[in-house]
């Protein structure tokens, strides 16, 4: 028999989840666990560059928990897990660390937009943050990463230490992954405030949570920045407005992507009207989620079992993995 491809991802828990996070990667999760061998897990160890309290860190993973579930993710189809619950991926990070070298890693944009943003705890998990996510990837020996735009650069530099490693050790322990979307190219959900992506750390009102109750959702949609309109027939969007049909575009009919379009390249186009629609399209869109979350999140015993599974699963494919990397660096076998 054929061996299926592995699929891996995984999403730090550092709040509820964005549409960002269902388009770029959730949407493609559900969808590759019917034909792969899938390995989808919480990143909690990621998040401890930025010292979540305890409690706050328990109620996130066990958020993102419950919105996999509610998005479609199958614990009998995909084996979904606990980053801290598989140590062996902190014994590869190590191995990889001693081939991760500074001058690339501080070349990383998340790196330095991090050490922008945070100059007072500029950490060293922050500065291997990308060895960490590689050992996340190459723990399972996977093949695709269904990501977002934004993670490219880390898929990049997993390539990099895996054929480093191979290169170095004469070995083929490590395949080399690819990020991956079923679109053409990697997807970038942008957020409300004009620029940029939509992000959890991008400021209120800058993200539509897939929990968002209605009333929130009008709030923030309404509030998004626009401008004053067009001025001449057919004229290029600025970079506000195109961000509001790149979101209309993948949560509205495209009869209605068209309609705004047509009124704005004939200069007709009343902003309020297109964020009613975007916002009643997005409600829509997110009710089954909201309507599920609740349900999941009551099932405590459920959860449970289904993080238990998990992170059994895991640990075998994750155990195999270093055993094949110590022997082959030439540690004492101990298993
Ligand atoms: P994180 O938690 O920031 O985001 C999780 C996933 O959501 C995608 N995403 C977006 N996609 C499109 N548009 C957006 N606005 C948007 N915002 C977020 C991200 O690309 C990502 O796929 N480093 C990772 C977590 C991680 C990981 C891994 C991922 C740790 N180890 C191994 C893959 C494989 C992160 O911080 O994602």
């Amino acid at each position: 028999m054929e061996k299926k491809p592995i699929v891996l991802s995984g999403i730090r828990p550092t709040g509820n989840l964005h549409l960002g996070n269902y388009f770029g990667a959730v949407k493609n999760f559900v969808k590759m666990q019917e034909t792969n061998e899938c390995y989808f897990f919480i990143a909690d160890y990621h998040s401890l560059t930025t010292h979540p309290k305890p409690k706050d860190l328990q109620a996130n993973v066990r958020q993102v928990l419950v919105e996999y579930l509610a998005a479609g993710l199958d614990p009998e189809k995909s084996t979904l897990y606990l980053q801290s619950d598989i140590p062996e991926t902190t014994e590869l990070y190590l191995f990889l660390n001693m081939n991760a070298y500074m001058g690339e890693l501080q070349k990383v944009t998340t790196f330095k937009e991090k050490a922008r943003k945070q100059p007072e705890n500029i950490n060293a998990g922050l500065l291997t943050y990308p060895s960490l996510m590689a050992a996340d990837i190459l723990i399972h020996r996977s093949h695709m990463v269904p990501v977002g735009k934004d993670q490219e650069q880390h898929l990049e530099m997993t390539r990099t230490f895996a054929k480093r490693f191979n290169r170095m050790y004469k070995t083929d322990l490590f395949p080399i992954p690819k990020a991956f979307n079923f679109g053409e190219q990697l997807v970038k959900i942008p957020g409300l405030d004009g620029s940029g992506k939509m992000g959890k750390s991008e400021g209120e009102g800058n993200a539509i949570f897939l929990n968002d109750d209605p009333k929130t959702l009008r709030k923030k949609v309404m509030r998004a920045v626009s401008d004053s309109g067009p001025t001449e027939m057919n004229q290029e969007k600025p970079e506000a407005i195109q961000n509001l049909f790149t979101l209309l575009d993948v949560v509205s009919k495209p009869d209605v992507v068209e309609y705004f379009n047509d009124q704005y390249n004939n200069c007709n186009i009343r902003y309020g009207d297109l964020k009613k629609q975007l916002a009643e399209d997005m409600i829509a869109f997110t009710e089954p989620f909201r309507e599920r979350i609740i349900e999941i999140s009551a099932d405590q015993d459920y959860i449970t079992k289904v993080m238990d599974m998990g992170a059994e699963k895991a640990r075998i494919s994750a155990q195999a993995t270093t055993r094949l990397a110590r022997e082959i660096i030439g540690f004492r076998k101990i298993y």
